[in-house]
């Protein structure tokens, strides 16, 4: 225990000293980002190779070359088959040593589709549907246009690198006449570009500077965003002046807001958005990576620089994505729409998949829930105190000292008996799973990997060993198909003896993070799987850890829904996990950014993101707590957590009225359940974000863009919490559907209280008030009988609520199903579509009811009438029955018509 202890303490002592943020490299601490930042705009070096054009029925490829040193590089564009995507590839021609290329993002390979190519003078013209590429031979650019309009541009800074692979400097003979030549005018004097140290750390560098970059511009765009993960807003700022935004999955202690600095998660891609049009581009390399962004500074210095240059016209915004190694493989992504360009994205990478009701539920997590005993009695007194819970987590502690497969037997003597009652009352439970291994002889884990050589190795090839919460630690070289095998088997029954198939996982630390290396993670000279160097796969390690957990929880019960959470991430990863934002702060501005942060995570493919609920580190107190319990219910993923450090903070641990506020923030979640399980399996089958920015239905509302403390759900709910110590009123924006500032309607979730205006409106709020609006011309489905866990109230009966646009119309989908298994997979569901129209509301089925349910509707209540209707006609199979209408809130409710959902219905309102 002592020992325990004291390697805990130290291992504090040693994480916290070694982050803060001089530990993590500036740009100019970086010799690739230096060298690729100084790369002078307007004189590009790469021309096409007249002559080496090859046309295909899908692609054309052609040699581009270096004018300076002749070094050679194949191109390759193609035209994808689906969705407005181009795919432009560029590597050397015949590189010294293969480099990386990405392999296990994407969804599957993507099919090109078949082009047209007319070759005009120094150019050539690629059609792809209704969309063209036309590539400039000399100087080397390409002008992408949707429907003939020039949407992207690549290379129109002429900011294109890519540092061919080479002999070591000393290891070219001199004498060699082709050597001097070669060397003159392809000399990279960076002091870095061979080896590099940063702090203690020394980056061996074998095979020498090896950079690829690229810039894009974006004509009709007014902002950018996207490129997860940033403590930052979700429009991106200028770098003008600052560092670049960064890319590298880094466990960063305590992070900042509003910085550009590396989070946990790296996702390559980034939108250019204007009113008329959205465009994007997927940068697919997991190398470290630096982005500039060039967009006009919508500020003094910036007008008077215009107006003094007498320039009435800006370049427009752009972005040089600037990667360490590997090649260059872009997806262009034309849009025109913004939902468009997002499904384009979620067509290459996957759309996350529909969860298990449970994990759309309320979940209870802290470092550390310390025995049975307490998990037993914190899921009592959520009992005790009526409010609803699905999901009790553990973290690290739970291990036998840090060993991940087994339990500390002291603390967690009865795992499965302490399951069994948590599944009694309809909960279930989440462990850590952590990718670092106590380099222990007596672990199994550390003794078959070390056996079977399972571990990602030094450049000597001896096991690479780091230092983290076990202590010494080595790191599965998950880039092994064998090493992911090995781990997904530990999670079969017959080896993970001490948990049930209802048990899921938290993949922590993954970044990976480790205490001891550079920026807290991994060595970039390390060697993986296939002899790559972790320089060249670093944002992808999570990614791949999490695909080992997938498969381990599916051959564990292959017909139900694994439920993983991860911390790192990559393009991708949405297929296997759900996101939170890692290690925050309880204070104001860490929960104002939760909602950016998940707001630039949901439109780069994960929808299912949240924040620590509380704030990870420090002490929140009452006002916060209760403002960060409101904000997360309507945030996709909804998880109280808390540093080991912190005093517990269970609800009732507050004074009754912020309990009570908890409660009914936690039962507002549970009453729109089935919503946010339609929202998730339109999700899955579209593509297209859960959670979304104003200008993803507002395109033409300038306004809007910068708005990052409201959000959309779908096209249903507009939410914006209160974030603010102490307010008494909020300002809410409506946005406008056009320039002419008209917009929806807008009703208030509670009183149905109705707004017509577009533009700000402010608000009073209490301390109760969870300012959220459902969008006139939608229909809601809720469940109003609030249980203790979601799993419980699977056959309860459904409100709908209908909120009339100015036509008087709405419309609206529920999606059922048994929540947990793959049973939807194969048609079991039912999808229903409601649509009310001249005073009528019609239920129809999307596809054929499969799945049997004895849920039905209670009630139906309706906002935005004209007039009130004197009572209701329910028509089913020809019968008519009258129906009571009763005045509710600001509109009216229509009492039991106790259909049930599998058969259709009509309610005719009587006036
Ligand atoms: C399970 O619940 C029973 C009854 O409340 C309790 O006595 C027992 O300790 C619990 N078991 C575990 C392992 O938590």
């Amino acid at each position: 225990m002592r020992l325990a202890i004291f390697l805990l303490i130290l291992c504090i002592f040693e994480y916290a000293v070694a982050v803060d943020q001089t530990n993590f490299k500036t740009c100019d601490q970086s010799s690739f980002c230096r060298r690729c930042r100084n790369v002078k705009p307007d004189n590009t070096k790469f021309a096409l190779v007249p002559g080496t054009l090859n046309i295909y029925s899908d692609s054309i490829t052609a040699d581009l070359q270096h004018k300076d040193n002749k070094h050679l590089f194949s191109l390759k564009l193609e035209g994808i088959e689906k969705g407005d995507t181009f795919r432009l590839l560029i590597d050397e021609k015949t590189p010294l040593k293969p480099r990386y290329r990405v392999v296990d993002s994407l969804k599957e390979i993507p099919k090109p589709g078949s082009i047209k190519v007319q070759e005009g003078q120094g150019e050539l013209t690629i059609t792809s549907g209704s969309n063209k590429a036309v590539v400039v031979a000399d100087p080397f650019r390409i002008d992408f246009y949707q429907n003939n309009v020039l949407t992207v541009s690549v290379n129109a800074k002429g900011l294109l690198t890519f540092e061919h692979l080479r002999p070591k400097p000393q290891e070219l003979g001199t004498d060699s006449p082709d050597a001097n030549e070669v060397k003159s005018s392809d000399e990279i004097t960076d002091p870095g570009a061979w080896e590099e140290n940063f702090k203690s750390h020394h980056d061996s560098k074998p095979y020498g500077p090896e950079a690829v970059a690229l810039d894009f511009s974006f004509p009709e765009a007014e902002v950018l965003f996207g490129i997860p993960e940033h403590a930052d807003s979700f429009v991106l700022k200028s770098t003008s002046g600052t560092d670049p935004y960064r890319l590298y999955n880094t466990d960063v202690f305590e992070y900042i807001l509003d910085s550009k600095m590396a989070l946990y998660g790296s996702v390559p891609v980034l939108y250019g958005h204007g009113p008329k049009r959205t465009a994007g581009v997927f940068w697919q390399n997991a190398a470290e990576t630096w982005v500039d962004i060039y967009t006009a500074e919508k500020n003094v210095v910036s007008s008077i620089v215009n107006f003094v240059s007498g320039s009435s016209k800006t370049d427009p915004p752009a972005a040089h994505f600037m990667s360490e190694s590997g090649i260059i493989d872009v997806f262009i992504l034309l849009g025109p729409s913004p939902i468009d360009v997002f499904k384009q994205y979620t067509e290459l990478t996957g759309s996350g998949p529909l969860p298990q009701m449970f994990a759309l539920a309320y979940h209870q997590s802290r470092w550390n829930y310390n025995s049975e005993d307490d998990v037993e009695e914190v899921s009592a007194k959520f009992d005790e105190y009526d409010i609803p819970m699905d999901t009790m987590w553990l973290d690290i502690e739970y291990t036998d000292g840090k060993r991940y497969f087994t339990w500390d037997k002291f603390k967690f003597s009865n795992p499965l008996g302490m399951f069994r009652n948590l599944s009694k009352l309809g909960r279930h439970m989440v462990i850590i799973i952590d990718p670092h291994i106590k380099r222990d002889d007596q672990y199994f884990f550390h003794k078959d990997c070390t056996e079977r050589g399972l571990y990602t190795k030094t450049r000597e090839g001896k096991d690479y060993e780091g230092w983290c919460w076990p202590g010494a630690a080595s790191y599965p070289d998950f880039f092994n198909p064998e090493v992911r095998a090995y781990y997904a088997s530990q999670y079969l029954p017959s080896n993970f003896k001490t948990v049930t198939a209802d048990v899921m996982i938290w993949n922590d630390m993954n970044e990976p993070s480790v205490f001891n290396g550079p920026e807290v993670t991994m060595p970039k000279d390390m060697i993986h799987y296939g002899n790559w160097e972790h320089r060249d796969v670093h944002n992808l390690y999570g990614h791949m850890h999490v695909m080992g957990t997938f498969d381990g929880l599916l051959g564990r019960d292959p017909n139900q829904r694994p439920y993983i959470l991860t911390r790192s991430h990559f393009a991708g990863t949405q297929r296997y996990a759900s996101i939170w934002t890692g290690d925050n702060t309880a204070d104001w501005g860490h929960l104002q950014h939760s909602l950016k942060m998940c707001l630039s995570e949901a439109v780069a493919g994960f929808s299912f993101c949240g924040a620590d609920v509380g704030g990870f580190f420090g002490n929140p107190d009452a006002e916060l707590f209760a403002r960060w319990y409101q904000t997360g219910a309507f945030l996709p993923f909804f998880r109280g957590h808390a540093h080991i450090d912190t005093k517990r903070r269970e609800p009732w641990l507050f004074p009754e009225d912020t309990r009570l506020i908890v409660r009914d923030a936690i039962r507002k979640r549970y009453a729109f359940l089935p919503l946010w399980y339609t929202m998730f399996y339109e999700h899955e089958m579209t593509g297209e974000p859960v959670m979304r920015p104003l200008l993803a239905h507002y395109p033409q509302d300038k306004e809007g863009y910068n708005i990052d403390y409201e959000f959309l759900l779908q096209d249903r709910l507009l939410v914006r919490p209160v974030m603010d110590r102490g307010a008494s009123k909020v300002n809410v924006y409506f946005p406008s559907t056009d320039d002419k500032k008209t917009g929806d309607v807008w009703y208030d979730i509670n009183t149905l209280k109705k707004y017509t205006n577009a533009g700000y409106e402010s608000l009073p709020v209490d301390s109760r008030t969870i300012p959220v609006f459902q969008r006139g011309g939608t229909i809601i489905p809720k469940k109003e009988r609030i249980r203790r866990a979601a799993t419980l109230m699977k056959n309860d009966p459904y409100t709908l609520v209908v909120c009339l646009d100015r036509a008087g119309k709405a419309q609206g989908t529920l999606y059922i199903d048994d929540e947990k298994s793959y049973a939807y997979r194969k048609g079991e569901f039912n999808y229903l579509l409601f649509e009310f129209e001249n005073g009528q509301l019609n239920v129809n089925f999307k596809s054929k009811p499969n799945f049997k349910t004895t849920a039905w509707i209670e009630r139906v209540v309706i906002a935005g009438l004209d007039r009130t209707p004197k009572s209701a006609t329910l028509i089913v199979g020809g019968v008519s029955q009258d129906l009571e209408v009763l005045p509710h809130e600001e509109g009216v409710a229509i009492r039991k018509p106790g259909i049930s959902v599998l058969e259709l219905f009509t309610i005719r309102l009587n006036f």
